[in-house]
């Protein structure tokens, strides 16, 4: 059977109450839109439209789906209208089986999806959709059904009067399969007042009136539940994290603090790594095993190796970490950074565009910028690579065993050669050759018995005052 699936992403989101359209509001750093996008796309349709309309461009910018055929909802005149535009401009849906989703769902599965497709066609259904049960959620279409149990229709739940709220559980997910036939339905929705919206739900009491097989299958709320609110975008968030954190969890990692840890969808955690609260694991980072990451860590898209501690607020970002290495606390590691096995960052280093070799340390307070660092090399505190000249950026090569001295500043494009020793707080504008020491700084003099004269000085000139002599 063919399949196409039709993503719903043009409203206007107005309840989220923002200047950006509500598909792109992030679920653990991904669109909620691409969620629901990646999720669909597991299923192999024929075709993937995207309906757009509210901030278009700038939706269909922010989505990662070139495959997919977007179609423009010229006016936002709701659900049902929005699968109408889909309709009249694509032909080739006659022959398919429609999946329709809306963007703004991202908590569902492929395996739910293929399950519910399955039994739509097992029972050789017309339409079906996803319904669930939650009695404290509001906003959703309620299911109607007759003395049969036999799905009739679907209500809004601003059309229910109270009194029937209660007895009406069962939600609508607004996840559709609907076969090509029932396609022409769409031209007979009408529109609903006060919005002035034509609703996708009213199809379903349309197909049952017309004798077609209609059939909702129950699926959890934890997969149903859609976004309208900035709350809503929080809890939504927040079964996700609970459900990839469990993941781990049964995978052997330890969290201390589940509910103040963050991990993206594709973060990915070795065996018997531990996890202090409020860090976050995000974007494609891979933590090996035996980890520990402290607290208040955010590691972005890195690789952190076997055994390596990042301590206590650092910021890791585009950049490995070797193995048993240690970074922080306080360390910042910005984009291309590599660092090798057992090397020590320390507390208040930011590195940039570094490579760093094995056994290095750099302990304290130090920037280290477009920088190779071989193994072995100790920096002292204070180390600045002066890397920028205003106009461009230069390199700075320490090479293997070297030393550097505390508080020295290396204006980049210079060389240290291997096992040369920079004394410290020098300023380095040459090359230093291998086994070298460079000393550039003011040479001391001490002038003898200098303060003994200031001091006396100064206890002549206050007896004055006090005397009153001037
Ligand atoms: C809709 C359903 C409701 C269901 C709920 C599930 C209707 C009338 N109601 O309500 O039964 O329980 O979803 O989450 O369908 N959209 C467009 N064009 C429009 C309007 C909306 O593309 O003109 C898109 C939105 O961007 C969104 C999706 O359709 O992604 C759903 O629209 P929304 O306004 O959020 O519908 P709900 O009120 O949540
Ligand atoms: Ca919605």
């Amino acid at each position: 059977m063919n399949l196409c699936a039709v993503i719903l992403a043009a409203g206007h989101g107005k309840r989220m109450n923002s200047s950006k359209p509500k598909v792109l509001h992030e679920v653990l750093g991904k669109p909620m839109v691409q969620h629901v996008i990646d999720t669909v796309n597991e299923l192999k349709p024929k075709k993937l439209v995207i309906v757009v309309g509210n901030k278009a461009e700038e939706v269909k910018t922010g989505i990662n789906n070139k495959p997919a055929i977007f179609i423009k909802q010229k006016r936002l005149l709701g659900t049902g209208n929005a699968l109408l535009e889909v309709k009249k401009s694509l032909k080739g849906l006659k022959n398919c089986t429609t999946i329709v989703l809306s963007g703004d769902s991202p908590l569902i599965t492929s395996k739910t999806l293929k399950s519910f497709l399955k039994s739509h066609r097992k029972d050789r259904n017309d339409i079906s959709f996803l319904s669930f049960t939650n009695e404290s959620l509001k906003g959703y279409g309620r299911v109607l059904r007759n003395k049969y149990g036999n799905v009739t229709g679907i209500i809004e739940e601003i059309h229910v009067s109270k009194n029937k709220k209660s007895f009406l559980r069962e939600l609508n997910s607004g996840i559709y399969a609907i076969e090509s036939k029932i396609m022409t339905y769409l031209d007979k929705l009408k529109k609903h007042m006060p919005s002035g919206e034509y609703y996708l739900t009213d199809i379903v009491s349309i197909a049952s009136n017309a004798g077609k097989k209609v059939e909702a299958y129950n699926c959890s709320f934890e997969e149903a539940m859609g976004i309208n609110t900035r709350a809503e975008l929080h809890n939504v968030s927040e079964i996700l994290n609970k459900k990839i954190i469990s993941k781990w969890m049964s995978k052997g990692v330890t969290f201390l603090d589940p509910s103040s840890t963050i991990v993206h969808p594709l973060a990915i955690i070795g065996k018997d790594s531990v996890i202090y609260p409020n860090s976050c694991l995000e974007g494609n980072t891979k933590i090996g095993r035996e980890c520990t990451v402290y607290p208040g860590a955010r590691i972005y898209n890195s690789i952190i190796e076997q055994g390596a501690t990042i301590k206590d607020n650092s910021v890791i970002e585009n950049s490995l970490v070797g193995r048993n290495s240690t970074v922080g606390p306080l360390a910042h590691l910005r984009p291309g950074s590599s660092i090798g096995r057992n090397v020590k960052i320390g507390n208040f280093v930011e590195l940039k565009q570094a490579t760093i070799g094995d056994n290095t340390n750099i302990s304290h307070l130090s920037y280290i910028g477009d920088a190779i660092i071989g193994k072995n090399v100790n920096i002292g505190a204070g180390t600045i690579t002066c890397n920028y000249d205003g106009h461009r950026k230069h390199i700075t090569t320490i090479e293997t065993g070297s030393f550097i001295g505390t508080d020295s500043q290396l204006i980049a494009p210079v060389k240290i050669g291997k096992g040369a020793y920079i004394a410290a707080g020098s300023t380095i504008t040459k090359d230093v050759p291998a086994g070298a020491l460079a000393i550039s700084r003011v040479k001391q003099e001490n002038l003898k018995g200098w303060g003994r004269k200031k001091q006396l000085r100064v206890k002549s000139e206050k007896s004055k005052v006090i005397s009153g002599k001037k």
